[in-house]
């Protein structure tokens, strides 16, 4: 973020009105809320290798024109022109939000050359056969992605193993180190900001093990992705294993950068440059497909109106792989720090509900947890994932996981009525029994999905489909008018930490510590949380 000193003077974005005061809202909230939601029209498009079925969402002509007013009234096609072409998108943090363009063929010459760079580390690294273990130390934008990759292609690995750590929680560096030999262990630390206190705390952890176990020059043994390259080198990273990246690149979406070093050297570098490539034919997509046959502005489309409209709070993704169980987390950061937002551009109430919580398991595990509230409880919308071609031996494993995958999404659209449970049990049961219990079983019906079909679980398609969300959300946050790229959210509660751990070192000092400073029960656990050495009232 720019210091006061350069920050326009004015404010940089007034012409978003509140989407509940435009008249084409109300055009698309009417033909939402009377569109056929039963799935009477095949509604497949075929992107980046993917196929994406929306048949199971809100369609009708007057949906369709309406979506297209609405995309046209919130200037879709110059944002995303300013998206692609690297302008300033994110306004609150006024700077451009260009991750498209660390995938692309032919990027920039800084991109080229830091990629280059990643590259010949890795395979220097990888003809020397130096170190067997990898510890990846980030949080967030800076861990999530990397988990999701070498989990799907883990079974590719090389003859490193890698572990994570991110949580402050002192179990996780323990479990992180655990096992490892000190001397065959390179510590990755990757963290935009380099100020992240949970990455920073477990990277001096590593660093003391490192130096306990009697390791020469442990320094040696730490690389470093950042966009602030100054404070790895005082943090003690040799220069040559810094690897920065931009202001412009998000801390979520800096997975397209070398924060990926890890994976590389885990996984190898063929897989990154799939995802990259994958990623960048859903960017091609974003870019050039007519509206209509657009993914991403589709679901972004059906989204609003399942969140919207609808009332749909949520976005289940019940993705049928278990390679991928890690692709929930990774996707509730992207869609909820992205649209976890209630003010418009311009300051405003956006004044109607904005981004959904996202949250899921991998199926079929997920039909013996959930399924039952998705199916007569309060219901989501769900993004139903599964591949076409599976990478195992048992073809039929394959087959019934992708039976329960379409039988649970018909189940949700189709739902079941009174008459035909009761025209079922009544063959068998006496009549009054037979209304009783039909009213149990019975389904709704018209629950909004999406199946989205990869042909196998490859890089390139893993790629492609963390950009199709990418690009969903853009076009979420832009119908909402709300800045999908900062998070302020998250700030209030480090401030708070910050507080509570000066208040016990206040406390330790024996100095007074302000009790109107937190609420009665904070104040509470703040005492009975304190240090040992501390036990006095505030
Ligand atoms: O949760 C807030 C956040 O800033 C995320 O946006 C980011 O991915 C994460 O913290 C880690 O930040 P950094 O990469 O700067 O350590």
């Amino acid at each position: 973020m720019k210091d006061s000193a350069t920050r326009p003077a004015a404010v940089p974005v007034n012409d978003v009105p509140a989407l509940s005061a435009l008249p084409e809202w109300q055009q698309f909230k009417d033909a939402a809320e009377t569109a056929d939601r039963k799935g009477g029209t095949l509604r497949v498009i075929e992107a980046a290798g993917m196929s994406i079925d929306l048949s199971a969402q809100p369609h009708s002509d007057a949906f369709t024109e309406a979506s297209h007013a609405l995309l046209r009234v919130r200037n879709f096609k110059q944002m995303r022109r300013d998206l692609l072409e690297g302008g300033i998108v994110n306004h609150t943090e006024d700077r451009a939000a260009w991750h498209t363009m660390l995938r692309e063929p032919s990027p920039t010459p800084e991109v080229a050359h830091e990629r280059t760079r990643l590259l010949q580390f890795v395979q220097r690294a990888d003809s020397e056969r130096r170190w067997r273990h990898v510890l990846h130390i980030g949080i967030g934008g800076s861990d999530w992605g990397l988990r999701l990759t070498v989990a799907a292609f883990g079974y590719t690995g090389t003859w490193r193993d890698i572990r994570f750590v991110a949580n402050i929680d002192g179990h996780a560096i323990e479990g992180g180190l655990s096992g490892l030999n000190p001397h065959e262990t390179v510590v990755v630390i990757a963290s935009k900001s380099f100020t992240t206190a949970e990455t920073l705390e477990n990277a001096q952890r590593a660093l003391e093990w490192l130096r306990a176990a009697g390791v020469k020059y442990p320094e040696r043994q730490l690389v470093a992705v950042t966009a602030r390259p100054a404070i790895a080198r005082k943090f003690g990273v040799p220069k040559d294993q810094i690897f920065p990246f931009w202001d412009w690149v998000g801390g979520r979406f800096s997975f397209w950068s070398s924060v990926c070093v890890s994976t590389a050297l885990t996984v190898g570098t063929d897989v990154m440059a799939g995802m990259l490539a994958g990623a960048h034919s859903m960017d091609e997509h974003f870019r050039t497909a007519p509206i209509h046959r657009n993914a991403p502005v589709q679901l972004a489309l059906a989204g609003v109106a399942n969140r919207s409209v609808l009332g749909f709070s949520s976005l289940n993704v019940s993705v049928y792989d278990s390679r991928l169980f890690h692709l929930v987390p990774y996707l509730q950061q992207l869609e909820m720090e992205s649209l976890g937002k209630s003010v418009t551009l311009a300051g405003e109430p956006v004044g109607v509900p904005t981004g959904p919580a996202v949250w899921g398991m991998p199926g079929t595990d997920a039909q013996h947890t959930f399924f039952q509230w998705l199916h007569q409880g309060d219901g989501a919308a769900v993004d139903f994932i599964v591949c076409q071609q599976a990478d195992h031996r048992w073809p039929d494993h394959h087959q019934q996981l992708v039976a329960n995958c379409l039988a649970q999404r018909e189940a949700l659209l189709r739902g079941k009525s009174y008459d035909e449970v009761l025209s079922e049990i009544g063959k068998t049961s006496d009549r009054e029994y037979a209304e009783w219990l039909a009213k149990h079983k019975v389904y709704e019906g018209g629950r909004p999905s999406n199946l989205i079909v990869l042909p196998r679980l490859s890089p390139y398609t893993l790629g492609s489909l963390i950009a199709l969300y990418e690009h969903k959300v853009f076009v979420q946050a832009l119908i909402w008018g709300i800045n999908p790229f900062d998070q302020w959210g998250v700030e209030l509660g480090k401030t708070l930490t910050s507080q509570i751990r000066k208040d016990w070192q206040n406390m330790a000092e024996g100095k007074a510590v302000s009790a109107a400073s937190h609420d009665v029960s904070t104040q509470h656990w703040l005492q009975r949380f304190a240090p040992p050495s501390v036990q006095q009232d505030i």
